[in-house]
């Protein structure tokens, strides 16, 4: 069949959120039974693109047309019923509803929900798309993926010709995620149109037809989807990438140990210690790394070193000042800055980036006991042009995307100077540019000899990064080399309790 027109075709759609430019005349168009991937870093403009077409936003110019056809699109209301569905990143299901009741909203047309009708159309909906639901269960009692696909047949039974998809495997598993791309594949065989939104380079190259690339609220290009690794991520943040090779060269670690752990033992639940006899020593310009399954002591191992938790015996001390039953605020004028891996938890999204930057360290910020606003302003404007937050100081930290929350604990932290740091995570979710530069921002941090110990499930990014490894298994380390003499498949070994290192 010869397709003259797209699905689904966005001509020149810009979008202004105040002075930032979120989307920049951008051009993208999906055909008929394809996979169009909409890539970029954290916050380049894709969702907010894809919310135009789906009318969750208005642009402020640009046109949608839908099969060749003008379509001005106020609502969800207009899009569904011009054929276009989404799946937002957060879903927007009833949990106490069962899967029926959540597919019948939204097509009621008074309160009353036919229930005998939404139970026919979801069993309907599950045959004829071949993705299994059981339509009386419960979605609060659903897995995430589970919930997933009730979404995706909840668009699918509105008759939806062209279906977006806003980072649909951030929320799975690698089980999860192929058992997706199987329904995904089956789709577009029977013609559906689907747009996937995704950082991921390999889930990008995986199951897409094409790519288009968005940097900073502008289109970069369109690609094959099979274009390689290299070439997407220089198109995506227009400079070459690190890859896993290691980075972390250069001077080798002082001998002067700055952080000194001392048969660290902590209390677990259960009568289980989450922490057995740890010790180990950072020294001056050294990244240590902390290998292990998440859940094996990293988290009480770093609420000791923030002042969050008491060990019940053995020591940590920076330069001689004893950590352990220290407070988070002893902990920081110790020197000890702290990179935490739940990054929402240690801002306040409704507070401006401004304040977030201070927030520590109000005191200093003080003029005779009221604060002073103008010079928490200039602190901020200064740390957003050092470490490249794309935000202005009065912005809510709520509002900024992933990556730049990530800089504005960062540049928090960094700009105290601590001499030790201990970080969790540090690129989570981020995408590649925010990933570089978290990473550039440690390895510099490391060259002016702060001592980092690094917790991290990549096992790529411990590589790259550290120059010592330790590897926890239930609370104890089972492992210990130096990054040059460390062999993956060991390392793996470790992990997973298999065997000790000599
Ligand atoms: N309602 C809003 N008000 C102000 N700024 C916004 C709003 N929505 C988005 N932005 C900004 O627009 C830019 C693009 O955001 P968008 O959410 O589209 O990015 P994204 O590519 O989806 O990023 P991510 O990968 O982090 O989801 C970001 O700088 C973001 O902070
Ligand atoms: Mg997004």
């Amino acid at each position: 069949m010869i397709d003259s027109a797209p699905a689904l075709e966005l001509r020149g759609i810009t979008k202004r959120f105040g002075d930032l430019v979120a989307n920049d005349g951008i051009d993208f168009d999906v055909r008929r039974g394809e996979v169009h991937a909409l890539l970029g870093e954290n916050g380049a403009g894709k969702t907010t693109v894809m919310r135009i077409a789906y009318g969750l936003t208005q642009a402020d110019a640009g046109e949608v047309r839908v099969e060749g056809q003008p379509r001005i699109i106020r609502s969800p209301r207009d899009a569904i019923s011009a054929g276009i569905g989404m799946v937002t990143q957060h879903f927007a299901l009833v949990g106490p509803m069962s899967v029926a009741e959540n597919l019948a909203l939204g097509r009621s047309r008074g309160l009353r929900l036919d229930l005998a009708a939404a139970r026919r159309r979801a069993a309907s909906a599950s045959d004829r798309f071949g993705i299994r639901i059981d339509p009386s269960l419960r979605v609060a009692n659903l897995s995430v993926g589970q919930q997933q696909r009730v979404e995706i047949v909840k668009a699918l039974s509105r008759d939806c010709r062209v279906l977006i998809l806003d980072e649909p495997t951030a929320v799975l598993v690698p089980d999860e995620v192929n058992a997706l791309f199987a329904t995904l594949r089956s789709l577009v065989a029977d013609g559906l149109s689907i747009v996937f939104i995704s950082h991921k380079l390999a889930e990008v190259r995986a199951i897409s037809d094409r790519v288009s690339v968005l940097r900073r609220g502008k289109l970069v290009g369109t690609a094959a989807g099979s274009t390689d690794e290299r070439e997407l991520a220089r198109m995506m943040v227009g400079r070459p990438t690190f890859g896993v090779e290691r980075v972390a060269d250069g001077a080798a670690p002082s001998a002067k140990p700055i952080l000194r752990i001392r048969g660290l033992h902590v209390a677990g639940a259960n009568d289980l210690p989450a922490i057995s006899d740890v010790s180990a020593d950072v020294c001056a310009g050294e990244i240590l790394g902390v290998a292990g399954v998440s859940g094996n002591g990293q988290t009480e191992l770093v609420e000791v070193l923030s002042g969050m938790r008491r060990p019940t015996s053995g020591s940590a001390a920076v330069s001689g000042t004893e950590l352990a039953g220290a407070d988070p605020g002893q902990v920081m004028r110790a020197g000890v800055g702290r990179i935490p891996e739940d990054r929402h938890a240690s801002l306040i999204g409704d507070l401006s980036v401004a304040y977030n930057l201070v927030l520590e360290r109000l005191d200093d910020f003080g003029n005779g006991g009221r604060i002073d606003e103008r010079r928490i302003r200039a602190h901020a404007v200064e740390l957003i042009r050092r470490f490249d937050i794309r935000a202005g100081p009065d912005d809510p930290v709520a509002t900024l995307s992933g990556g730049n929350i990530q800089k504005v604990l960062l540049a928090r932290v960094l700009s105290r100077d601590p001499r030790v740091i201990v970080v969790s995570q540090p690129t989570r979710g981020l995408d590649v540019g925010a990933t570089e530069y978290v990473r550039s921002q440690l390895l510099e941090r490391r060259a002016d000899g702060a001592a980092i110990l690094l917790v991290s499930e990549d096992l790529d990014e411990l590589i790259a990064l550290s120059d010592r490894l330790i590897v926890l298994y239930e609370g104890r380390i089972v492992g210990e080399m130096a990054v040059a003499d460390a062999d993956p498949e060991q390392l793996g070994m470790l992990m997973a309790g298999r065997g000790r290192a000599a």
